[in-house]
Parts: C-alpha cells; sequence; structure tokens
C-alpha cells in the first residue's frame, strides 16, 4: 500500500480561504452590483474577519439611522413641518450627497397614508426594538478602545425610546427650555441639517473604520478598506452614494491612517462644520434631543485637538489613587506625586483595562 502523506490539520481558518477560489466566481455572479457594475461581494479575511465586518455594517446602519431619526423629530416637533412636507425634504437630500438607501426609504415612510389617510408612520409605538449587532459594536468599540461614539449614542437611543412609560411620566415634571418652537429661517435649518447629517455620517464611518482597523491589527486581518466600502455600495441597507467616496480615500492612500485625514473628507467636513454647528445649537435650544449628531460633533472637535484635559483625569487618579501620571516631557515614564503631603510614598500598579 502506499505510503500517504498525511495532510497538515486544516483549520476552519484554512478551509475558509480555500474554499473562496471556488465561491468567488458563484457568489460575485449573483451578489449585488454597485452602480459602476461591481460585485459588492469579495474575500474578506481569515478566521472571522467577514463576520466582523458584517457587524460593524450594522452598527453603522444604526447610527444612519438615529441621524435621520433625529433631524425627523427635529422637524417635526420643533419646526414643525408635516410629514409630507419632510418627505419633499428629504427626497431632495437624496439627490445630494446623502444619496442612499436609508434616505430614500424614509421619503416613502414619511409620505405613506394609512387607511383613514392620516400618516401611518405617526401612528407607531415610538419604543425601537434592537437585535443585537449594533450593541455588539459598541462593546467591541469598548473592547477595543476605539471612541465609536456615534453608533454607541444610537443604542442607547433605542434604549432610551424603550422606557416608554417612565419618559411618558418624565414628560409631565421635567422641564424643558421656554421656547420649544423653531422660528428662524427654515430654508436655511434644513441646509445646516443636511450639512450636519452628511458630517455627522463621515465621522459615523470614520469611527467605524477606526474598530476595523484595530481589530485588523489585533487578529492580522490586513482588511482592504477600500474593498470593504465597495461592498457596501449596493445591496445592503448603508448603500450609498458616499461609499464611493470612502472607496476612493482608500484606493488612493492604501495606508490611510483615518478617513478624517483624506483631503476629500477634510474638505468636507470643514466646508460643512458650520451648518452642523448650528443645527445642533438650533436642536439643543429648543430642546430636541440630537445625541448622535451632537456626539459626531464632540468627536470631530476632540479629534482635531492636539491637547485634551486628560491631563487633569491623570492628576485626579494620581491624586486619589496614585495611580501615577506621565509628564509631557518624558512620555513612558510614569510618575507618582504626594499631593497632600500626608500619606506614605505608595503607588499603584501601572496597567491599562
Ligand atoms: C438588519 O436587519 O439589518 C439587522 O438585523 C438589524 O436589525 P435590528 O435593528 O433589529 O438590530
Amino acid at each position: 500500500m502506499a505510503w500517504v502523506r498525511p495532510l497538515a490539520p486544516i483549520t476552519p481558518v484554512g478551509i475558509g480561504a480555500l474554499a473562496w477560489p471556488h465561491l468567488k466566481p458563484i457568489f460575485q455572479a449573483i451578489a449585488a452590483k454597485a452602480p459602476d457594475g461591481a460585485p459588492c461581494c469579495d474575500w474578506v479575511g481569515e478566521g472571522g474577519a467577514g463576520h466582523f465586518v458584517k457587524m460593524v455594517h450594522n452598527g453603522i446602519e444604526y447610527g444612519d439611522m438615529q441621524l435621520i431619526s433625529e433631524v425627523y423629530h427635529t422637524f417635526r416637533d420643533g419646526v414643525g413641518y408635516s410629514d409630507d412636507e419632510q418627505s419633499e425634504i428629504f427626497a431632495q437630500w437624496n439627490k445630494g450627497v446623502l444619496d442612499s438607501f436609508l434616505i430614500d426609504i424614509t421619503t416613502d415612510i414619511l409620505r405613506y397614508k394609512d387607511t383613514d389617510g392620516q400618516p401611518l408612520l405617526e401612528k407607531i409605538r415610538d419604543a425601537a426594538g434592537q437585535k443585537g449587532t449594533g450593541k455588539w459594536t459598541a462593546i467591541s468599540a469598548l473592547d477595543y478602545g476605539m471612541p465609536v461614539t456615534l453608533i454607541g449614542e444610537a443604542v442607547f437611543a433605542r434604549c432610551l425610546s424603550s422606557i416608554k412609560e417612565e419618559r411618558v411620566r418624565a414628560s409631565k415634571i421635567l422641564a424643558g427650555p421656554a421656547n420649544s418652537k423653531f422660528t428662524g429661517d427654515k430654508a436655511q435649518l434644513v441646509k445646516d441639517f443636511e450639512q450636519a447629517m452628511y458630517a455627522s455620517k463621515i465621522i459615523s464611518y470614520a469611527q467605524g473604520f477606526m474598530l476595523m482597523r484595530e481589530a485588523s491589527e489585533q487578529y492580522k486581518w490586513n482588511l482592504n478598506y477600500g474593498s470593504i466600502a465597495l461592498m457596501w455600495r449596493g445591496g445592503c441597507i448603508i448603500r450609498s452614494a458616499f461609499l464611493g467616496d470612502i472607496k476612493n480615500a482608500f484606493d488612493s492612500n492604501k495606508s490611510l491612517e483615518n478617513l478624517l485625514f483624506d483631503p476629500f473628507f477634510q474638505k468636507a467636513t470643514a466646508t460643512a462644520q458650520s451648518g452642523w454647528r448650528n443645527a445642533i445649537c438650533t436642536a439643543t435650544t429648543i430642546g430636541i434631543p440630537v445625541p448622535a449628531l451632537s456626539t459626531a460633533l464632540s468627536f470631530y472637535d476632540g479629534y482635531r485637538t492636539a491637547r485634551l484635559p486628560a491631563n487633569m483625569l491623570q492628576a485626579q487618579r494620581d491624586y486619589f489613587g496614585a495611580h501615577t501620571y506621565e509628564l509631557e516631557a518624558k512620555p513612558g515614564t510614569f510618575v507618582h506625586t504626594n499631593w497632600t503631603g500626608r500619606g506614605g510614598n505608595v503607588h499603584a500598579s501601572t496597567y491599562d483595562a
């Protein structure tokens, strides 16, 4: 009997990579296509990379939906636009930088009438469900130490919505601003919110790619970010014209550190920021919650700040817990100060969660 060389053990990781060349033509033939005909299906990476990327896709989906909901809320309760008027606004937006599946279905939802001729949307209970992929993304963000704040806020906004009875009780006793209606230039406000939504989406996608990059580095996935953006351009809930710009950014610089460093997105956020700030000021002044829009702006302002106030946090941690701190002039060297002159000369070990 001929000696048969034993096969190297095939791990689940290896099986995927071996199978892909055979499956690729089948999957790509039946996959959704981007507007330029490219199939929205590709090999993402070894060992669960595809699942992780799909999870982040869903987290971004939560963020996009929350942004749309915040605009709808401000327009409905702060400005007094009818659902039909909002449908027109979203339809216009769908012809510009916000062109996407979710904006498109929002125009349909806003104009859909129940059998009595009234907007069905206004009869739907304002308590959101969730199957968990947004929550997983937020948990991963905490685990990997990445500030994916917009998706986190989108998950928490669903949690807040679901405690409906408690909110109804609170609505009867907690004071809001004296003036809860917008009285300024409505056309300008619509423009401001379009910019606010666009800039916030840029931040959300930048945060999602930050999370994927961190996981990719830890697991050596070698993710191709341009190809991920391409896969999301068609056949999925977050598909949008804007993903083409993200693909271009990663195609023109394969080692792009952050989407916000790309010249196109630098310019886009710079151009949008005045409307973005006005929109958030307006909503805040009239008491409409805009957690996703405002966390995006806070992230943007934090990310572009060379010196954040974390020196204060470090001093406080060292004061109450002897956790030590680094001096700006000597990064990597941890020291402790006896801030009160009392107690012994001890300090806690240095570790980070
Ligand atoms: C989806 O349909 O895209 C996901 O299942 C998200 O569903 P969820 O909003 O219930 O989490």
